[in-house]
């Protein structure tokens, strides 16, 4: 069933875990996603970048991904991920999308404030996600990084929370998208004081090469968002790879994609295990 976004965050903060939050581009990925959602009765933000909307089409993907979302057993929040402005904003809650991220993360806090308030203003009332630090790396595609710089600042996120009004808010600890060059070390001191400093729900982006052990102490220490692209995209070319190289009998693109989708529903399905859906 389709759900606002802030119902979902509600429902992660009472129940003390978190809500994964995974990027499809297409009708394999959201299937996988979903159906690892229903496999593991848990609640999943359903998470649209601008270059999925760039190559799927804006209109196709939104409406396939609210049909999926209508269509699922467990609830789903349909999320634009990284907007990079209030425009984008507003097309998407048009659109229908029941949760929205507008990044500003690469201007400086007054920038910041300003973007994050005129996107509060353009939603309406849809529940707005904002990211305060950088959080290295590209979101469609895998190079690897050491680590993310600036981190978030406390005092910087609390007065940014206050003064924007949104519902949550995505934070640099070390975190960084894509895979890691080496073991990436998140500042759990600094997850603690963001999390007394901030009212709202903390969200991890760039899950994907963290540990299980370090995505579950996050969690422990109030991360209530976490953000998975990268591995499933890591799943997907595995299949496909191993598939095309035994070859598919008759060109049979269900038997090529429908092992794909079964490789994805399972990495999704053991992320949501690490966030508390056992
Ligand atoms: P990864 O690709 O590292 O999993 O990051 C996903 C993400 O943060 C999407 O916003």
């Amino acid at each position: 069933m389709l759900v606002s976004g802030r119902d979902l965050l509600k429902r992660a903060v009472a129940e003390r875990r978190a809500i994964g939050s995974f990027n499809t581009y297409n009708l394999e990925i959201t299937r996988a996603i979903l159906r690892a959602a229903e496999a593991r009765d848990a609640s999943v933000f359903l998470a649209i970048g601008t270059g999925a909307f760039e190559y799927a089409g804006f209109e196709v993907l939104v409406a396939a991904s609210l049909a999926a979302a209508r269509e699922a057993s467990v609830p789903v929040a349909v999320h634009v991920d990284h907007a990079p402005d209030a425009e984008t904003i507003a097309r998407c809650i048009d659109a229908g999308l029941t949760s929205v991220m507008i990044d500003g993360s690469k201007l400086g806090l007054d920038e910041n404030i300003a973007l994050t308030r005129r996107a509060v203003d353009s939603a309406r009332g849809v529940c707005v996600e904002a990211e305060l630090g950088g959080i290295a790396g590209a979101e469609d595609s895998s190079g690897a990084h050491e680590t993310s710089i600036p981190m978030t600042d406390p005092a910087d996120a609390s007065r940014f929370v206050a003064e924007t009004g949104v519902d949550s808010l995505a934070i640099a600890i070390g975190n960084a998208h894509g895979f890691y060059t080496g073991e990436p070390h998140l500042d759990f001191d600094r997850l603690r004081a963001l999390e007394s400093a901030v009212p709202v729900p903390l969200v991890l982006h760039g899950a994907s090469g963290i540990s299980d052990g370090d995505l579950a102490r996050c969690v422990e220490l109030g991360v209530r968002k976490v953000n998975v692209n990268t591995e499933i995209r890591y799943a997907l070319f595995e299949s496909l790879t191993a598939v095309l190289r035994d070859g598919v009998p008759g060109y049979d693109v269900t038997k090529l994609f429908g092992a794909a989708i079964v490789a994805m529903q399972q990495a999704v399905e053991e992320k949501l295990s690490v966030f508390g859906w056992d």
